[in-house]
């Protein structure tokens, strides 16, 4: 990794062999004061956390499962699009696929390649830190059902994915500061916008055309009679297949 990274994301790692979860791991170190763009890496997690509660599976030596720490300096308004922008990253370091509102990363034929964690430390209207946790299925192996791996596109190897995608996370972080700009090519890559979509929150669940990408990040979605305004929610997209 040494050799291939550029940028400051990554210049402090660790690659470990079993951790529970490298989003604990890497609190751990915020706690300790560690600088924006450390980096844990796990080879296994053994309680590897995916969104919404969920847990994330992974295949050791097959898959990318690492965390990386943010402390932006930046209003919690300004947070929401923080998901966007690793997903835009992950769409940039790959070069295949699609996102999925607001941050996972499809294969051109629908099935998933990567996903993102983030879980935030917030004190009154600061954010003190970020962990950006993020899994990706590199090579092909017992992938859980509905998911994909890179190399079924491209020629990959899982040091020059890494080095390439905290590069391109560094620079996408740094265009929060041009939230118009990201929001742009987010919805060039965007696979959601214009689809049927089902989407679930903690109100429910509704259904509905995804018209637009708010300023503020949230997925619009028109249903017969009304607009939904989404800032948080899963989301599936129907006929896609
Ligand atoms: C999702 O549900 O799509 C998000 C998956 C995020 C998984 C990654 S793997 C590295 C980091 N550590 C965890 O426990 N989860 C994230």
């Amino acid at each position: 990794l040494e050799a291939l990274r550029k940028g400051s994301f990554g210049a402090f790692y660790a690659y470990l062999g079993t951790v529970d979860s490298t989003q604990e791991v890497l609190k751990n170190w915020a706690l300790d004061g560690a600088e924006e763009g450390s980096v844990v890496l796990a080879e296994r997690q053994l309680k590897g956390r995916g969104r919404r509660g969920r847990a994330w599976a992974s295949e050791p030596g097959r898959s990318l499962t690492f965390s990386v720490l943010l402390r932006p300096a930046l209003p919690l308004s300004a947070l929401p699009l923080l998901p966007l922008a690793a997903g835009l990253a992950l769409r940039d370091a790959s070069g295949v696929g699609g996102l999925k509102w607001p941050n996972d990363l499809l294969s051109p034929d629908g099935r998933k390649l990567a996903g993102v964690l983030l879980e935030a430390q917030v004190s009154g209207e600061e954010v003190a830190w970020v962990l950006l946790g993020i899994g990706l299925n590199v090579h092909k192996g017992a992938l859980p059902e509905g998911a994909a791996a890179l190399e079924e596109f491209l020629e990959v190897s899982r040091v020059r994915v890494l080095a390439r995608l905290l590069e391109c996370l560094e620079a996408r972080y740094a265009q929060l500061a041009d939230p118009e700009a990201l929001l742009r090519d987010y919805r060039t890559y965007s696979y959601t916008l214009g689809r049927r979509v089902r989407v679930t929150t903690t109100r429910g669940v509704l259904e509905g055309q995804a018209t637009e990408i708010a300023p503020d990040g949230a997925l619009v979605v028109q249903s017969a009679d009304t607009t939904h305004h989404i800032g948080a929610g899963d989301v599936e997209l129907i006929g896609f297949l």
